[in-house]
């Protein structure tokens, strides 16, 4: 074999991708009750969009992105995120300006070098949610009721909620030095990667998951203690609306999140199922990065799913499976496999019927088979009815593949097509 598919990457086949669909579907279908619209943006962005917003001292910037220069030695950056681009999109459309709040959702493969484990990808694709124009409690409240909606609808309701908040520009410079003037006393029992956070990024030691950092991180002091009274009321106000939604949740201090631009809440849904990298997906605040970007003051939250954990968290139970052809049309003789595929054209009734209601997935065999092989091919595929041609003198005969029995001839196409559609309906309304 010439090629392999990159490190960290992986295909979605059939019998797999259809999972993916039904839980696009199923998402697309959730945000639309909750009033959020898509955003398509580009799969890349300028590089500074993201060290400005990300961080440059976060590992995300530090070491994860895909950055390339073009032939006009631009500097761009497959996105590692969706929020910095859809807030870039955001602030270039009139339209979307004039929507207060914005609802808006986002779903696509973003890219970070990081090293692959399971759960863990190069490429890798989230659900996101953006609402812009909102500072109140009740937003940040919608936010994690739309999240846990979407895990609901496809089956995830054994999640754990994990909130905190990380204060405003006011009260998190001061709780900063006061961690890091901590941390500084025990440097000497902190991991390499840690003494280098102090000096960078001292609020990521609080994440750091070496055992050896775990007793030093334990005697920190808390975020919680240090919130400015605006802070510490909009905490409360998220509290209180979470818990009138029926919402359980868990305060979690130490909880900090990958990303620079955060303020005030932040939180993470965790699936018990999912070993070391059980964050479903995680968001939060941040008032200050429309008005970083140059736009006007717009305090917004937002969350991503990450899809690939989803799936994994999900597992086989919830999803219908893939979808089997209704007919496999079986020619007879060689010379038959042209009317083959006028009737299977037909059957599928595009043309006549823009509703596709009585619209039937039909296949034809253009290898070459036998009629014999045909018929095994039927099988394998697992189609419900094996339909003939050409037809005898009595119209086309029809076999049942589950059953494997002969069903009356049905004596012309219209016929043939009102037949199956109306027992395939029937076989759907028991399914349900
Ligand atoms: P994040 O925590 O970096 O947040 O990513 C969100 C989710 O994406 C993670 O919880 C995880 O499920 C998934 N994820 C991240 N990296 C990988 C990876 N390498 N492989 C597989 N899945 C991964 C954000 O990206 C923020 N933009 C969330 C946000 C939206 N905050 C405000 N609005």
């Amino acid at each position: 074999m010439k090629f392999q598919v990159p490190r960290g990457t992986r295909d979605i086949l059939p019998g797999e991708v259809e999972r993916w669909q039904w839980l696009e579907e199923r998402t697309r279908a959730v945000q639309a009750l909750y009033g959020y619209r898509e955003v398509r943006t580009p799969f890349f962005e300028a590089t500074d969009l993201f060290v400005r917003s990300v961080g440059e001292a976060t590992d995300i910037v530090r070491k994860e992105l895909y950055t390339f220069e073009d032939r006009k030695g631009r500097s761009l950056t497959l996105r590692p995120e969706g929020t910095a681009p859809l807030v870039r999109a955001y602030l270039e459309s009139p339209a979307l300006r004039a929507e207060s709040p914005a609802r808006l959702y986002y779903m696509g493969p973003m890219f970070r070098y990081e090293r692959p484990q399971a759960g863990r990808y190069r490429q890798f694709w989230q659900i996101g949610s953006e609402l812009l124009g909102s500072a109140k409690p009740e937003a940040d409240a919608e936010m994690i009721d739309l999240f846990r909606a979407i895990l609901a609808d496809v089956g995830l309701r054994d999640v754990t909620v994990l909130l905190n908040s990380l204060g405003d520009t006011v009260c998190r410079p001061r709780y900063r030095e006061a961690i890091r003037a901590y941390f500084k006393q025990h440097e000497d029992r902190l991991c390499g990667d840690c003494k280098e956070r102090l000096e960078t990024n001292p609020l990521r030691i609080l994440d750091c998951k070496v055992p050896s950092c775990a007793p030093v991180i334990a005697g920190a002091p808390s975020v919680l203690d240090s919130l400015c009274p605006e802070c510490a009321e909009h905490f409360e106000g998220v509290k209180r609306a979470l818990t009138a939604l029926d919402i359980r949740y868990e305060v979690a201090p130490r909880l900090v999140r990958g990303l620079d631009y955060y303020t005030r809440t932040v939180f993470e849904i965790h699936a018990a199922n999912l070993g070391a990298q059980n964050a479903v997906g995680g968001g939060g605040r941040y008032d200050q990065l429309v008005k970083d970007f140059g736009g006007p003051d717009t305090p917004a939250i937002g969350f991503s799913i990450g899809m690939e954990r989803l799936l994994l968290a999900v597992g086989e139970e919830s999803w219908p499976g893939p979808a089997k052809p209704d007919v496999c049309v079986i020619a007879l003789e060689p010379g038959a496999v042209l009317e083959a595929q006028a009737l299977a054209r037909a059957l599928r009734g595009l043309a006549q019927e823009p509703s596709r209601r009585r619209a039937l997935v039909a296949l034809v065999d253009t290898a070459g088979r036998s009629a014999n092989a045909q018929m095994k091919w039927a099988s394998r595929v697992q189609a419900r009815w094996a339909v003939f041609v050409p037809p005898g003198a009595e119209g086309y005969a029809v076999r049942d593949m589950t059953k494997g029995l002969d069903e009356e001839r049905q004596p012309s196409i219209e016929a043939l097509r009102g037949w199956l559609s109306e027992r395939r309906d029937a076989v759907e309304a028991v399914r349900g």
